[in-house]
């Protein structure tokens, strides 16, 4: 039957319209709450670790004034700038891409709280 198969096509076309990385900025404000004690959020003000204010897009370990472990440096050497699909593979395990890194963070596992997260961490400016 023709209906029956165009009914199919739309609801194939509409599963396949589904951005991937579509993150809610407000929830990922909430994921945040996970770096912040390391992070500083709303300045250019180093804790532990660097400031996430403008961190995507970013080169990776370019904040000059904070000091990065010599494996973040190299995996910036060939890695470049921060994008959301390396920050969404950093996010969700620190040692994969960097295993001598000195992130001491296990990561956020589900995909969804990521992609929420980093649609919040495009809008510290
Ligand atoms: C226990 C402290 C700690 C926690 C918690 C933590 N981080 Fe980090 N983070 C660090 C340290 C330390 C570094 C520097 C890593 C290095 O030099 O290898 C870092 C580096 C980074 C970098 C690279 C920055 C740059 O300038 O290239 C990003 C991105 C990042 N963290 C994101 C996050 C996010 C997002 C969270 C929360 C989900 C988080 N971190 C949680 C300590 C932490």
């Amino acid at each position: 039957m023709t209906f029956a198969r165009s009914l199919l096509a739309v609801s194939a076309l509409a599963l396949l319209s589904v951005p991937a990385m579509a993150g809610d900025a407000a929830k990922g404000k909430d994921v945040a709450k996970l770096c912040i004690a390391c992070h500083s959020v709303t300045d250019a003000k180093n804790k532990v670790g660097p400031s996430l204010v403008g961190i995507v897009g970013r080169p990776i370990a370019s904040v000059a004034d904070y000091k990065y472990s010599d494996n973040l440096k190299e995996y910036a050497a060939t890695a470049g700038a921060w994008d959301d699909a390396k920050l969404d593979s950093y996010i969700e395990n620190p040692k994969k891409d960097v295993p001598k890194g000195k992130m001491a963070f296990g990561g956020v596992k589900d995909a969804t709280k990521r992609a929420d997260l980093i649609a919040y961490l495009a809008t510290l400016k």
